[in-house]
């Protein structure tokens, strides 16, 4: 941890550093469009409430619940110059189904300072990061409430059902610098672990745990240099699997006006690290790994010999270049053998196509699976990162891969498993995403038979709005 002196240093750094950097990132002129600012990724500029939606085929009763997806959409006009995709007021996208019916479609600001002041509205209660209070990545549903998440950031903002803004909150004083976009409910104890960064703290990162009633009762720091970004993590019964890879914090991009200032650092070592659940910082087992990046993991669990496998999607290089967004289309889904006695970690590519987002059952987090599901990327980068008209499912089992091609302009973002019934079997129950209908500018809300990938919809909620691809979303049971 570093000394008082040492914040304060850095505190006074950081504020010339950052008003030099406004200056140069105004300064800067767009050369082209910014492929995050057009097409799908074009924000949404109204908020509408929407009760008279359309439906194809049947809405499955069970399917009782929010499905909410966050993700950057700037309100105020931004310089497309500097624009990263990574940075933006947030949205969410939520739809509620109620016993078959589809009863409405909503989409909402996050409430920020800037936001509220946007529109008018009294600004939101509660906590802010001392420098940003925008939660763009993520939402999740636990201890009883919703909570819009982002990571190294802004802290996380409570959202009411109806997406209305509740309130900003540090979990009630326990959240220790930030938060993480990525937090993995442990299925055993209810609880959620997150692996945690901040800018201002280049030599710490947290392992964070969030206990059922919504409080961190765990954030240990672990040692780490050069300020890495760590976008997720994984968890299995013994351990939280944390991935220090060479993206790191550049104090020349942000000088230079970049807005999000994180950059391929080939001099920063790679490695995986195991932190048993429990244990302090120090006992971490680092493993060694060939320089790579992943920002999302499928599952992860421990094997009998004592090694841990997580599966992933995995980059050789990212960040390596100024674009606006990921600069890299290459993610493989790989198998990744963790061994904490050799220190070593062996990548296996279960399939080389590009793809992302992976999810699966997340009742089996941690544990052996079988079924993992991704989306498709687009073969060009300018096509904006998301593009592509498939979905994959992987049967980790006898390495088959099944398609579910949406077909011509037809663009799913990213897709969740959400089981038929409490005892449902792995694979037995739905992925549910929204699609993008490019040239319509409208979505659909879509409901597929995991064991029937290849099958037509059970469902399409027919939704006349453009939803942009955004990032991540979840859906959370209600009566
Ligand atoms: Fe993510």
């Amino acid at each position: 941890m570093p000394s008082p002196v040492e914040s304060a240093i850095r505190g006074v750094v950081t504020k010339g550093v950052v008003a030099i950097a406004g200056f140069n990132r105004e300064r800067k002129k767009a050369k082209g469009p910014n492929p995050f600012l057009e097409g799908l990724h074009t924000p949404v500029t109204e908020e509408v409430t929407d009760t008279a939606l359309k439906v194809t085929g049947e809405i499955p009763a069970a399917l009782n619940g929010l499905y909410l997806r966050n993700g950057p959409n700037p309100l105020a006009k931004v310089n497309a110059a500097t624009h990263h995709w990574f940075i933006g007021d947030a949205m969410i996208h939520g739809i509620r189904l109620q016993d078959g019916k589809a009863v409405w479609y909503r989409n909402r600001w996050v409430r920020s300072n800037a936001v509220s002041d946007a529109l008018g509205e009294p600004r939101a209660p509660g906590p802010r990061h001392p420098r940003t209070d925008v939660a763009n990545t993520n939402i999740v549903g636990h201890a009883g409430k919703l909570w819009a998440i982002v990571e190294a950031g802004g802290y996380p903002v409570e959202m009411a059902d109806d997406l209305a803004t509740v309130a900003h909150s540090d979990f009630d004083g326990t959240l220790g610098e930030s938060y993480s976009a990525h937090p993995h409910l442990d299925p055993e104890t209810g609880e959620m672990h997150a692996i945690c960064y901040e800018v201002q703290h280049p030599d710490t990162i947290w392992h964070t745990v969030v206990d059922t009633s919504g409080h961190v009762r765990r954030n240990e720091p672990i040692a780490v240099k050069n300020g890495p970004m760590i976008h997720d993590c994984q968890i299995t019964p013994s351990y939280v699997i944390v991935m220090d890879l060479p993206v790191t914090f550049s104090m020349s991009a942000l000088i230079g006006g970049a807005s999000f200032p994180f950059r391929w650092n080939p001099k920063h070592k790679a490695r995986i690290g195991l932190l048993p659940r429990e244990g302090r910082g120090e006992d971490i087992i680092w493993c060694d790994i060939d320089p790579c990046y992943i920002f999302h993991p499928a599952n992860a669990y421990e094997t009998e010999d004592g090694t841990v496998v997580m599966d992933a999607c995995v980059y050789e290089t990212m960040f390596d270049s100024d674009l606006n967004g990921p600069d890299s289309q290459t993610a493989k889904f790989e198998s990744l053998t963790i061994d904490p006695a050799a220190r070593k970690v062996t990548r296996r590519v279960v399939d080389p196509s590009p793809q992302e987002f992976p999810r699966y059952d997340e009742r089996l987090t941690g544990k052996p699976y079988r079924y993992a599901y991704t989306i498709a990327l687009p073969a060009h980068l300018e096509d904006g990162f998301v593009g592509a008209t498939r979905l994959y499912k992987h049967d980790l089992g006898t390495g088959e891969r099944a398609v579910h091609d949406f077909g011509p302009g037809r663009v799913p973002a990213e897709f969740i498993f959400v089981p038929a019934h409490d005892g449902a079997a792995e694979d037995e129950g739905w992925l549910i995403g929204y699609v993008s209908n490019v040239e319509s500018d409208t979505s659909d809300f879509v409901v597929l038979d995991a064991a029937n990938f290849t099958g037509p919809p059970v469902a399409e909620v027919h939704i006349p709005y453009r939803i942009p691809p955004g990032f991540h979303g979840n859906f959370v049971p209600r009566g």
